[in-house]
């Protein structure tokens, strides 16, 4: 007996150690990233969305050991030189980078003397793989240059039977699932997926929402439940009792309901969700948490053994009950700059998401002045502008990167849309008449797309 129990104890250190598991095609390096390697061409934004895709970035290098391990790998595939996980903004009269898995500038780097550049459109940056700049970064034309890239997805967790595993869940889509009826009402949808060990999805991140699309792609369905229930009027909780801690909501979106939808249509910004009645028949998306080998077989004292623990008692010990006044709300707060103006009006670089409006609004007699707001995303998105309220008398004027003009509008107008082409757009407005002809401005959310 004693012997059987020490080995049982080897095989759990064993697996403890073996624990990292990347999802098919991908290669383990450093025993912490996710990584594999393309070597087909494209440009830098073609090579993000093809990253997305699988649920990932451009791979993030954020350590010495990660740097040669990317160039190593790179190398290995051919590749003399890649597309990394970052972009350079201009901020005044410098650069500053950040990397594109939204944790913020960077703490290592690895330029090459004179880099980083911003060059109009040198925000983008590559490795050298090969020779003496092997390790080196250059900055470079985002929209110029194809080259191989490195995705990286999160580390997951091995389950046979899971086709669709993503960064330690299983995905089943109802129409994958050999159930009835592919479509039904929220209730029976949450029973569905609970039979199966899981619950209605719940999204924590813009790599979650384009893994999630991606599933869709190639099937004629145009939207799903996802697990949210209102608790209060427009605000949310995730039914699975993980906290609501990312929103992905269309700010132009009117319908109402107690329940959540994520639209799936062909459209570029897809993804977005909205509220609908629970009582509406739709397909559905069931999530559910795939449990760590390491969790597995414990041997008591009293040499009974408990196997791990099912995937319903794992979702709830995650439940955290959050007294409803406190619960974040779900629509993004401005990045505020100081205590009486919300406008961001001549920020240097504004992140989104967020919201900008005109200055001084919601000041129903606007003052007069020019602004220009520069608005950007993190590397692997694009920027998506959402009016929500408008109404000025001279043009706002929406520009790319380059400085061509995307869209031009003015007067009074229903909620609209503007799709920027690349993570960085310019809108500029003058305001001196719109208080003379009473306009009353502009707001407008920002969101990453
Ligand atoms: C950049 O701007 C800062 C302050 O805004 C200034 O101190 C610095 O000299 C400037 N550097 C260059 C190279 O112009
Ligand atoms: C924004 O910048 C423009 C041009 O530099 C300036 O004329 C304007 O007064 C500024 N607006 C505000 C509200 O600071």
């Amino acid at each position: 007996m004693k012997s059987f129990i020490s080995l049982f104890l080897l095989f759990v250190l064993f697996s403890n150690v073996a624990a990292m598991v990347c999802p098919r095609g991908f290669s383990v390096v450093n025993n912490q990233k996710c990584l594999r390697v393309f070597s087909n061409k494209l440009k830098h934004l073609e090579a993000e969305i093809d990253c997305s895709y699988l649920g990932g970035t451009l791979v993030t290098v954020k350590t010495a050991i990660d740097n040669r391990g990317v160039a190593n790998l790179a190398s290995m595939s051919g590749a003399t030189q890649v597309w990394i996980g970052m972009f350079c903004y201009p901020t005044g009269n410098t650069t500053t980078c950040y990397h594109d898995d939204n944790s913020g500038p960077l703490t290592y780097t690895s330029f090459a003397a004179g880099n980083p550049l911003y060059e109009g459109n040198g925000g983008c940056v590559y490795m050298s793989t090969s020779g003496k700049t092997s390790g080196q970064w250059f900055s470079a034309p985002c929209e110029v240059i194809g080259m191989p890239f490195v995705c990286e997805v999160p580390p997951t967790v091995y389950d046979a039977t899971c086709t669709r595993n993503y960064n330690g869940y299983c995905y089943m889509p109802s129409h994958e699932m050999d159930i009835d009826t592919a479509n039904t009402d929220y209730a029976k949808a949450q029973a569905t997926c609970q039979d199966n060990g899981a619950n209605l999805v719940s999204i924590h991140s813009k790599p979650e929402i384009d893994y999630i699309r991606a599933i869709y792609q190639s099937s004629s369905i145009t939207r799903v439940y996802l697990g949210a229930q209102a608790f209060l009027p427009d605000t949310f909780d995730w039914q699975d009792g993980t906290q609501y801690d990312y929103d992905y909501t269309d700010p132009l979106a009117t319908t109402k309901g107690d329940c959540l939808m994520m639209d799936l249509s062909k459209k570029d910004n897809n993804g977005m969700w909205s509220e609908i009645s629970c009582t509406n028949i739709e397909y559905f998306l069931c999530k559910k948490k795939l449990v760590e080998p390491t969790a597995a077989p414990v041997v008591t004292t009293a040499g009974t053994m408990n196997t791990s623990p099912a995937a319903g008692d794992v979702e709830q010990k995650e439940v955290e009950k959050v007294n409803p006044k406190f619960h974040r709300v779900r629509s993004a707060l401005p990045h505020r700059q100081e205590l009486l103006d919300f406008s961001n009006c001549n920020t240097t670089i504004y992140m989104a998401p967020g919201v900008i409006t005109s200055f001084g609004y919601p000041n129903t007699k606007p003052p007069a002045t020019y602004c220009t707001w520069n608005v950007a995303t993190l590397g692997p998105y694009r920027v998506g502008i959402y009016f929500t309220d408008f109404s000025v008398y001279n043009a706002v004027n929406v520009y790319d990167e380059y400085g061509n003009l995307i869209t031009t509008a003015a007067y009074n107008k229903n909620p609209f849309q503007v799709l920027g082409t690349s993570n960085i757009v310019k809108i500029t407005h003058d305001s001196r008449y719109d208080a003379i002809y009473s306009y009353t401005g502009f707001s407008a959310t920002i969101l990453p797309y």
